[in-house]
């Protein structure tokens, strides 16, 4: 049951009325008593069906992941004050932002420009690898995840579907993580891992630039058989972050664009260049024709702190681009594709999983 307004949680935190719910509880604002300040309370909504032991498991673990993300100073990490356990459920203590999620930003004004969901790819991508660093994962980044203000973007609800894999959860019925942004890999059984999470911002930023989400209403079988099927990713509005987008999507973890190369790909679209375009190359003045810079990246770039981390130099350059001194003519070798181990497995799992009619076409023709 949900509290009631006026309810003082730790003998501490005043919840005064409700900002969002969602699929895990409710949101508060609230006031902190000792430190005089708001602050934003989660209340976690457990379902009844958990046994005593498993809501005791339940609490210690958001308490973990509350103390793990705790340690991540990043201004796209939401910063979490205090984890309360009180009423036999976790309660999470966090900044109060000034915020619309992106779910909320889509739903209301429509899609986002390119430029603008890139600059939001970008600084949740930085909190991404910053939570990487700590060996933590997210598991469930999402467009109702993300939250925008006037001046930053910042991922929330970390460690929430921290439960993911767990058999009694799983047997409760209780279903973690959230269809649409969920990895293909995580949906054929595999762990959650940072390549998963990078899957799930490609599928957020998705739904930012085309207005609607990759998957629509199908299953999960419907959505991972067109996802196997070959076909290109539809895309009418994404422009300049299409690239982004279809090399963070790809099924095979393997292959997926790696955060460093994301970063500066992201970087650039927000810039208004274009994904794949050398630094170097870039003219130093723009077109008329370019889109002025977004309000929302102008604003992020001057505080320092959200600047794209200066991973250019230790980026390998893109394929494309020449070394020095390489003839203009030089024919490039194109490796021939060796099926990893990966792909090998998904081959296998599709096969055993997916009616025939749903195999990847080239598929049904091996056999
Ligand atoms: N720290 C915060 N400051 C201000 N508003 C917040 C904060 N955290 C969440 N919100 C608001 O509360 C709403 C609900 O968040 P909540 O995480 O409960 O729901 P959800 O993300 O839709 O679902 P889920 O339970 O799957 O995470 C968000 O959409 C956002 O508008
Ligand atoms: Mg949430």
């Amino acid at each position: 049951m949900r509290a009631p307004s006026g309810y003082l949680l730790a003998a501490r935190y005043r919840l005064l009325e409700p900002v969002g719910r969602g699929g895990m509880g409710t949101v508060w604002r609230a006031h902190d008593e000792l430190l005089d300040r708001h602050v934003a309370v989660k209340e976690v909504r457990l379902p009844a069906v958990l046994d005593e032991e498993l809501r005791a498991e339940l609490c210690a673990r958001t308490e973990r992941e509350g103390r793990a993300t705790a340690m991540v100073a990043h201004p796209s990490v939401i910063t979490v004050f205090d984890v309360v356990t009180e009423d036999d459920r976790p309660w999470i203590v966090m900044e109060l932002l000034q915020a619309r999620s992106l779910e909320q930003l889509v739903q209301q004004n429509g899609p986002l420009h390119p430029r603008q969901a890139a600059e939001i790819g970008r600084q949740i991508l930085g909190a991404l690898r910053a939570v990487h660093a700590k060996g933590i994962l997210h598991r469930d980044v999402k467009p109702s995840n993300v939250l925008v203000t006037e001046d930053r973007a910042v991922l929330t609800d970390f460690g929430l579907a921290a439960l993911e894999g767990d058999v009694s959860i799983t047997q409760a019925g209780i279903v973690l993580g959230s269809a649409g942004y969920i990895a293909p890999e995580r949906v054929l059984g595999s762990k959650a891992s940072p390549a998963g999470d990078l899957w799930s911002l490609g599928a957020t930023l998705y739904t930012a630039v085309e207005g609607r989400g990759l998957h629509g209403r199908r299953t999960a079988a419907a959505a991972l058989a067109a996802l196997t099927s070959g076909e290109p990713i539809p895309m009418t509005k994404a422009g300049p972050l299409a690239p982004v987008l279809d090399a963070l999507l790809r099924i095979d973890p393997q292959t997926r664009l790696d955060s460093v190369r994301a970063s500066l790909m992201l970087a650039r679209v927000a810039a208004g260049g274009s994904a794949e375009e050398p630094l170097a190359a870039r003219r130093p003045v723009r077109s008329p024709a370019a889109p002025p810079t977004p309000a929302f990246a102008r604003r992020s770039t001057h505080r320092g702190l959200h600047r794209a981390e200066p991973v250019a130099v230790t980026v390998p350059a893109p394929r494309q681009e020449r070394k020095a001194g390489e003839g203009v003519h030089r024919k490039r070798v194109e490796a021939r594709p060796v099926p990893s181990a990966y792909a090998r497995f998904k081959t296998t799992v599709i096969k055993l999983c997916l009616p025939r009619r749903f195999w990847p076409r080239e598929l049904r023709k091996r056999g």
